[in-house]
């Protein structure tokens, strides 16, 4: 296809669609051209920023017509900050077109694709977030999309307000101390919705941990008696909100290093969902919408009926939770994770909660699906929850393997979760049932859960005996 626009052109575009990314889609004599923080119908004034083979990206310079799905975004860095990608386009659009994206996503297949489930809270729902230091410019925020730029922020519109509450104070602090605790590289602070306690990780780029001492000392005075405004003072006694110091020295995009060092607390945060009390700490897992959660687990535990003589996988389960919130239906549950603090955090909960039917591993999937493979064990059913890449293409050859006839994939990124539903569905497997969950309002991610069955298949027999 001939390009019929260059590297720095302006021109003007009418928005078509959005795409499964920040971008919007408008399109010139055909020919596609990405650009973020567009809605749907608008007319905008592009500046051509990229041009490849078959499109090209571009800038945002005016509206000239907006979209009547445009809203006020709340926060004033909107369209600057990376963080999110749609708080411009009104609610019920976002979830629309999140369920096209699904229907586009799942369009070779036929399945019975179920509006998305919405969320309550729009804003002020993540319990996590991590924020970039800027010393040599003096700025903490977040960073510009697909940058390493920060742009300052004073709060964050989509964070829990626990969280902000103590983003503010660091950032009130670091500016009174003009930003010079040069180790400082990244504040990682995560809030639990349902307990209100706090962890504040302050990475650090070599172990000088007096640097950092000063801010230490002020963040503990200000918060150690519960003063965030969405929290309670916990009446253990435990302290309610933890202080860590982590190390990283490397130069990579990884943000958390391999030492962690407890400063103040017990260094955990606590969840309960469903009267199951989830204990994690700095380095594990654990969904970023608390309150979704819960919908997501209910809704995986509607699609299992009662297996108690059988055995189940819980694939990539971070601290156990979704083995730990299924576990009165199978005789046992086998979660397996990566994550060594994860593990470890899975086995402590399965103990506070008095379940004894979940056994947690520490390893790859792709290796112990091997191991259990070679000793011929029989599974019922499956939960596949991987990170955003999706499963390596030797799990889901393995999982028939294993007898398996039901699987449930839990996925936060829809092209690697499409990706992987075709391989199984040649696998074997068909698409009962797929519920997308908004866990994410105000961005374009998408979490989906997938309800898979067998049917059958002489090819699984030949390959198992293969591997013996
Ligand atoms: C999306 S989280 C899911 C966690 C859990 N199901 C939950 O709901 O909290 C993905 C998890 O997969 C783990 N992980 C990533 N790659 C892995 C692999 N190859 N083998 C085992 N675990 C992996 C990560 O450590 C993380 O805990």
């Amino acid at each position: 296809m001939n390009q019929p626009i260059r590297v720095g052109e302006k021109v003007v575009l009418k928005i078509e669609a959005l795409a499964n990314s920040p971008d919007g889609i408008g399109k010139i004599n055909n020919f596609v051209v990405f650009v973020p923080y567009v809605v749907p119908e608008d007319e905008v004034k592009v500046l051509i920023t990229e041009v490849r083979k078959n499109f090209a990206r571009g800038k945002l310079l005016s509206l000239i017509k907006p979209s009547n799905y445009r809203v006020k975004p709340i926060c004033a860095s909107f369209g600057e900050c990376g963080g999110c990608h749609w708080q411009h386009i009104d609610y019920k659009k976002q979830l629309e077109y999140k369920d096209l994206l699904i229907k586009n996503a799942f369009s070779k297949i036929e399945a019975k694709i179920k509006p998305i489930i919405p969320a309550k809270k729009i804003f002020y729902y993540r319990n996590k977030s991590q924020f970039p230091v800027d010393n040599f410019n003096k700025k903490i925020g977040l960073y510009a999309l697909k940058s390493h730029y920060v742009v300052d922020l004073k709060e964050c519109n989509l964070v829990l307000n626990s969280i902000n509450d103590v983003y503010r104070e660091i950032k009130k602090y670091l500016e009174k101390v003009n930003y010079n605790i040069l180790n400082l590289r990244h504040v990682v602070i995560r809030g639990s919705e349902t307990q209100g306690s706090l962890l504040v990780v302050f990475v650090l780029k070599d172990e000088n941990l007096e640097k950092v001492e000063s801010l230490i000392k002020y963040i503990k005075q200000k918060f150690s008696f519960g003063s965030a405004k969405d929290c309670r003072y916990n009446e253990n006694g435990n302290s309610f909100i933890s202080i860590l110091c982590n190390i990283n020295d490397k130069d990579t995009n990884v943000i958390l290093g391999d030492k962690t060092i407890k400063i103040y607390g017990d260094g955990i945060l606590k969840e309960v969902l469903d009267g199951i009390e989830y204990n994690f700490s700095s380095l594990s897992f654990f969904q970023t919408n608390t309150e979704q959660t819960l919908i997501l687990y209910r809704l995986i535990k509607s699609y299992i009926n009662d297996n108690k003589d059988s055995i189940a996988l819980d694939l990539y389960c971070g601290v156990g939770t979704v083995a730990l919130f299924i576990a009165d239906k199978f005789k046992e549950i086998i979660g397996v994770d990566e994550e060594r603090s994860a593990i470890s955090d899975a086995r402590d909960n399965a103990k506070i909660n008095n379940i004894k039917n979940c056994k947690f591993l520490y390893g790859k999937v792709e290796d112990i699906l091997v191991k259990l493979i070679r000793d011929n064990m029989s599974v019922d059913t499956v939960i596949l929850d991987p990170p955003r890449k999706g499963c390596n293409k030797d799990v889901l050859l393995n999982l028939r393997k294993l007898n398996v006839s039901n699987l449930i994939y839990v996925s936060c990124d829809i092209a690697t979760l499409a990706r992987d539903i075709y391989i199984l569905i040649e696998e074997g497997f068909r698409v009962e049932e797929i519920q997308p969950i908004d866990m994410f309002p105000n961005t374009y991610h998408i979490e989906t859960v997938v309800k898979m069955g067998k049917q059958g298949s002489k090819k699984i027999e030949k390959e198992k005996a293969k591997m013996k």
